[in-house]
């Protein structure tokens, strides 16, 4: 195990380039499953999660090889269908591999995914959909076992009592593409990882309209074929790099991003006093300016992610006023706040709401990062808090970060990898 150790008050100046997005890759990866066919991708992150679902792929008959972000896969077992505890504990988004195994092979064992630092992780909707597509599904022995003779189109609505699901929409959308007839689903997840995931299926040969709105018509095909693909880059990255610039009174220039999917983002950061200067659609400068308090919910796509919710928690815990962060999409994600409380933050949580009292400044602290964005919380921190910090578990970063230290290293920053 390592631990990071950081030297704060250092200002991050340069530029960075973001990755290709985890949430967009893992899905498309595990599309992957409805071709017998070679699938091509670019612009794959190379981080644990990634690592996992390749584990997880080659458990299931696939041949992967991964190198400089191009992912190649091509099948050498067509017989195989069952995703193990083993991968699918250190990885909830394993369940994306529900939908396509269903679809192609009739069959699917699928490990029940547990909770996580996050809060319970349900997976009923994915459940739901499944079953109205036409799959027979028993949980038992902690395993999902589905079955499913045909898959046959129908009108679901996904919505949950959180709203969206992003995983349920891109699990029951990839289900859908081979199954008879049409099928509509309404309350669709609207996340760009979904369009990306679309758009992939589309060219494998899916005739899929409507991702990235809340109603989505998949007409379902014979069978799915050869296809290439660059991935999106990652907007949580982006998000990440946007609130160290604002917490260590910075410049970053942050280039191959989208800019349209970090619209909501960008417009919370400058009201959070982080200057945004947008250079092109895919380029962002952006500069710590004085921090102020901010008050936002977590919702889902186009509005403020919970996944930058940690960021910009530790952004405003030394702005000169009080802040109100609501998390609306994991009402329990605030194991951060305590840690960020150990380097001097005045936060209290009351619900799924935190109030976050600006102090003067932070400063160092041994910490311990719970999840991944809450590990990137931690970091924001410790980049801008008073001497030294020791961040423990940091292999909860790893799952979700490419080359975090060196891309902070060449910003300035002093961060440091050591065994734990
Ligand atoms: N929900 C249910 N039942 C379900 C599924 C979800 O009640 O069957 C609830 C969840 O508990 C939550 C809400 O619906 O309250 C939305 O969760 P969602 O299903 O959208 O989350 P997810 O698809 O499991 C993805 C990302 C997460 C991200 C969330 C929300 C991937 C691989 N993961 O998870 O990313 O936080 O959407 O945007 O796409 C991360 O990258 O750190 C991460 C956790």
């Amino acid at each position: 195990m390592y631990k990071y150790i950081i030297k704060g008050e250092k200002s991050l100046k340069g530029e960075v380039k973001i990755s290709g997005a985890k949430n967009a890759s893992l899905p498309i990866m595990a599309a992957s499953l409805l071709t017998n066919e070679k699938i091509v991708l670019h612009n794959v992150p190379d981080l644990m999660d990634i690592r996992t679902m390749i584990l997880l792929l080659e458990y299931l008959g696939k041949k992967i090889e991964f190198s400089n972000g191009r992912l190649v896969i091509e099948e050498i077992r067509d017989d195989l269908y069952e995703a193990p505890y083993d991968i699918v504990r250190k990885m909830r988004a394993s369940i994306a591999v529900l939908g396509p195994l269903l679809a192609r092979k009739r069959r699917a064992k699928v490990s029940f995914p547990g909770g996580c630092a996050i809060g319970p992780r349900p997976i009923d909707i994915h459940i739901r959909g499944m079953k109205a597509l036409g799959a027979e599904i028993e949980i038992e022995h902690g395993y999902i076992d589905a079955v499913a003779k045909e898959l046959t189109g129908k009108t679901i609505n996904l919505l949950g009592t959180n709203g969206p699901s992003v995983l349920a929409t891109e699990n029951v959308m990839m289900a859908a593409t081979l199954a008879n007839g049409l099928t509509i689903i309404e309350g669709a997840a609207c996340e760009p990882e979904v369009e990306d995931l679309a758009r992939f299926l589309n060219s494998m040969g899916a005739k899929i309209e409507g991702a990235g709105t809340p109603f989505i018509k998949i007409e379902g095909v014979k069978e799915l074929k050869s296809a290439e693909h660059r991935v999106i880059p990652d907007r949580i990255e982006a998000g990440t790099f946007i609130a160290m610039a604002g917490i260590t009174m910075g410049e970053i220039k942050i280039s191959d991003t989208n800019v349209k999917h970090i619209e909501y983002p960008i417009d919370v950061f400058s009201r959070a006093g982080v200057e945004v200067e947008i250079i092109n659609e895919s380029t962002i400068i952006a500069r710590g300016k004085k921090i102020k308090p901010i008050e936002v919910e977590t919702l889902p796509y186009p509005f403020f992610p919970t996944d930058l919710q940690s960021q910009l928690m530790a952004l405003v815990s030394t702005s000169d006023g009080i802040s109100i962060i609501t998390e609306k999409i994991f009402p329990d994600r605030f194991l951060h706040a305590a840690e960020l409380n150990r380097m001097g933050a005045d936060i209290k949580i009351d619900g799924a709401t935190a109030i976050i009292k600006g102090v003067e400044y932070l400063s160092g602290a041994s910490i311990m990062a719970s999840d991944l964005r809450a590990g990137a919380g931690l970091v924001i921190a410790a980049l801008a808090a008073r001497g030294e910090s020791e961040i423990l578990r940091i292999y909860h970063i790893d799952r979700g970060y490419e080359k975090l230290e060196e891309k902070i290293k060449s910003l300035g920053g002093e961060i440091e990898r050591v065994p734990q």
